[in-house]
C-alpha cells in the first residue's frame, strides 16, 4: 500500500522532523482551526499579493500577538508563506481552506472526537468508548446521535454523509439491477438512501430499520418529503438478544453500517439477515475497505476513523479489510455473488445471497 511518506528511504534528519510533527500535531491542528474560525485563512486567501501582520490584525479585529503566534505556527507547518513582510497562502493552506473532504474531516475531529481522543489509551485497555463521556452518557454514540448538540450533529452527519453521498448514485445502479420492489435499509440513519431509492424508482417500497431515536428522525424526514406511504420503519436494536427483521424483502441494504460493530457482532447481524432472506433476496453491503483504496491517503483517513470507533463510537469496531468480511459472510451461510470497487471514490459493494438455496 502506498504510504503517505516514504518511511523506508527517509533520512534520520527528515525522520526527526516528522517525529516533531507528530509530537506537536494537536498544536498545529488547533492553530489551523483558529486560523479558519477567526477568518485569517480566508483573508490571506483573498490577498493574492500578500498581506502584512498588522493589516491582518486590523482587518480581523484580533491582537497582533494572536495573529503572530498563529501565523508563525502556520508558516512552520507549511500552511502560509512569508516573504517581504507579507503572508500568502500555500497549496496546503488552500486545501485546508477550500477542500470539502478536508473541512468535513477537520470539523468531525474537532467537534466530535478531539476531547474524547484523550481517552484513547483507556479505550484500548477496556474495549469501551471511554471518550464518549465528553459528549454524553450513552453506551455507544448511536444511542446519542439524535441528542448531540447541533454543532456536534452537523459535524457528525456531514462526515457520515460526505462519504456515503459520494457513493449513492453509483450504488443505485448496482442495487436496482435486480429490480427490487421492497428494500430494507438497515441503519437507515436520516433516511437519505431510502428517499434516493424512492426518487430513482417510483414503484419501490422501503423499510428503514434503526434504533428508536434515529428511526424517528428518518421517518420525520420521509414525511416531510411526502414519502410516508412508501418509506416505513421498524425499530430494532441489532445487538439485542434476539433481533428480528422483516422476512422476504427483495434486497437488504447495509451502507457504512457493519463497520459500526465488532467481528462477533457483524457475524450475528449477518446471521439475522440470512434468516430474513429468501433465495431471491440480495444483501448489498457497502463499505470503505482499507485494502481496496486507490490512494494511500484514503487508507490513512480510514485508519484514523477506526480510532474514532475505538474512543468515541463503541470501543470495538473499525474500518475492515475486504477479506475479513468475506470470512464473516461465509460463516453466516451467505456467499458473495458480486464485488464492485470504485463505488464513488472510496466504497466497495459486496452483494450476497444465501448459500443453501
Ligand atoms: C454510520 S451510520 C450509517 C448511515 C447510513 N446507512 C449511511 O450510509 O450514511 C450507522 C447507523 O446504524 C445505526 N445503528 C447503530 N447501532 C445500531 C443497532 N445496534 N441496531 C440498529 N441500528 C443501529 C445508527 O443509528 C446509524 O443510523
Amino acid at each position: 500500500m502506498e504510504k503517505t511518506i516514504n518511511v523506508e528511504k527517509i533520512s534520520s534528519f527528515e525522520a526527526i522532523i516528522e517525529a516533531q510533527k507528530i509530537a506537536f500535531a494537536p498544536v498545529v491542528f488547533q492553530a489551523t482551526i483558529a486560523l479558519k474560525n477567526l477568518g485569517i485563512l480566508d483573508l490571506i486567501f483573498s490577498k493574492r499579493n500578500g498581506i502584512s501582520l498588522t493589516e491582518i490584525a486590523e482587518q480581523t479585529g484580533i491582537s497582533e500577538y494572536g495573529a503572530d503566534v498563529l501565523l508563525e505556527m502556520a508558516e512552520s507547518a507549511g500552511i502560509v508563506l512569508f516573504s517581504n513582510e507579507k503572508f500568502t497562502i500555500s497549496k496546503i493552506g488552500y486545501f485546508l481552506r477550500s477542500n470539502k473532504m478536508t473541512s468535513v474531516n477537520m470539523n468531525f475531529i474537532n467537534d466530535v472526537c478531539y476531547k474524547g481522543l484523550f481517552h484513547l489509551e483507556e479505550s484500548i485497555k477496556t474495549g469501551k468508548p471511554e471518550g464518549l463521556k465528553e459528549l454524553g452518557n450513552w453506551p455507544t454514540i448511536y444511542e446519542g446521535l439524535s441528542q448531540l448538540t447541533p454543532k456536534e450533529q452537523k459535524s457528525w452527519f456531514e462526515f457520515d454523509h460526505f462519504y456515503s453521498d459520494n457513493a449513492f448514485d453509483k450504488a443505485l445502479d448496482v442495487v436496482f439491477e435486480s429490480k427490487p420492489k421492497w428494500i430494507l435499509d438497515v441503519g437507515g440513519n436520516t433516511g437519505k438512501w431510502s428517499m434516493k431509492c424512492c426518487a430513482h424508482d417510483p414503484d419501490v417500497k422501503m423499510t428503514i430499520l434503526d434504533l428508536p431515536g434515529q428511526l424517528n428522525v428518518a421517518l420525520k424526514n420521509a414525511q416531510e418529503h411526502q414519502l410516508e406511504d412508501r418509506i416505513l420503519g421498524q425499530e430494532v436494536d441489532l445487538l439485542s438478544a434476539n433481533p428480528v427483521i422483516p422476512k422476504g424483502a427483495d434486497a437488504i441494504w447495509m451502507s457504512q453500517f457493519l463497520d459500526c460493530f465488532s467481528k462477533e457482532e457483524i457475524l450475528k447481524i449477518l446471521k439475522v439477515a440470512a434468516e430474513a432472506m429468501t433465495e431471491h433476496t440480495r444483501l448489498h453491503i457497502m463499505e470503505t475497505f482499507t485494502d481496496r483504496q486507490e490512494f494511500g491517503n484514503a487508507s490513512f483517513c480510514l485508519r484514523a476513523t477506526s480510532l474514532y470507533f475505538t474512543a468515541m463510537a463503541n470501543g470495538n469496531s473499525k474500518m475492515y479489510r475486504a477479506g475479513e468480511f468475506y470470512e464473516l459472510i461465509s460463516k453466516a451461510g451467505l456467499k458473495v455473488v458480486g464485488d464492485e470497487d470504485r463505488i464513488g471514490e472510496f466504497h466497495t459493494i459486496l452483494t450476497c445471497s444465501k448459500i443453501d438455496v
